[in-house]
């Protein structure tokens, strides 16, 4: 990775405070599709690129065992410091290097994170560690949410909707010329 933003304690204390977990669609989404592939109890699921833990969390209800891994230690150190359930465990190691068995695990996950791994290379490492049938989730969202500061709380507002606003309109165009140049090909 060429930028690292994530390593300082205090941009990852922030994390554990403030950032939200993944929305209730999104992990339907990825949980409907698992129970489409594989059948309960649902063995390993190793969450890549995890932060504070807020994306790992979500799959405790579904597995027996979870791994988070960062390549932040801060991040990871915050992610262990929150953590009481005794079948997460969390580990600083690259994206492109998972450690963990070959055909070990059900489910891959990467919420807002892929974007900064060498993503041939992590492709290849859940090529490795995937079981047959196995799933990888990468996904991310955009939170609906106000923005507060002082009384500039409407300006602020305002301008995170209009961004958010381009971004989906910018993503929907994407998607659409994807879906078209695949159903050309
Ligand atoms: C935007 S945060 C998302 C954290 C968490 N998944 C969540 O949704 O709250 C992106 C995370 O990816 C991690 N990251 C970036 N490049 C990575 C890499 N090559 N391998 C593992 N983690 C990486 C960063 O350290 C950071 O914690």
């Amino acid at each position: 990775m060429a930028t690292r933003l994530f390593e300082g304690k205090t941009h990852a204390s922030y994390y554990q405070k403030y950032r939200f977990s993944p929305p209730q669609e999104v992990q339907d989404l990825i949980f409907n599709y698992m129970g489409e592939r594989l059948s309960k109890p649902y063995g390993f699921a190793v969450d890549v690129g995890c932060g504070t833990g807020q994306s790992t969390r979500i799959l405790v209800p579904y597995f027996e065992k979870i791994l988070g891994t960062d390549i932040s230690p801060a991040q990871i150190e915050e992610a262990s410091k929150a953590n009481d359930i005794p079948n997460v465990t969390y580990s600083v190691s690259p994206a492109e290097e998972v450690p963990v068995d070959e055909c070990s695990v059900d489910l891959v996950t990467a919420c807002a994170a892929a974007h900064w791994f060498s993503i041939e290379k992590f492709y290849k490492e859940v090529d490795r560690i995937l079981k047959p049938r196995g799933c990888l989730a990468i996904f991310t969202y955009i939170p609906d949410m106000e923005v507060h500061y002082k009384d500039r709380s409407e300006q602020l507002t305002k301008v995170f909707k209009e961004v958010s606003r381009q971004l989906r309109i910018l993503l929907g165009a994407l998607y659409g010329s994807f879906s078209l140049l695949l159903n050309i090909l």
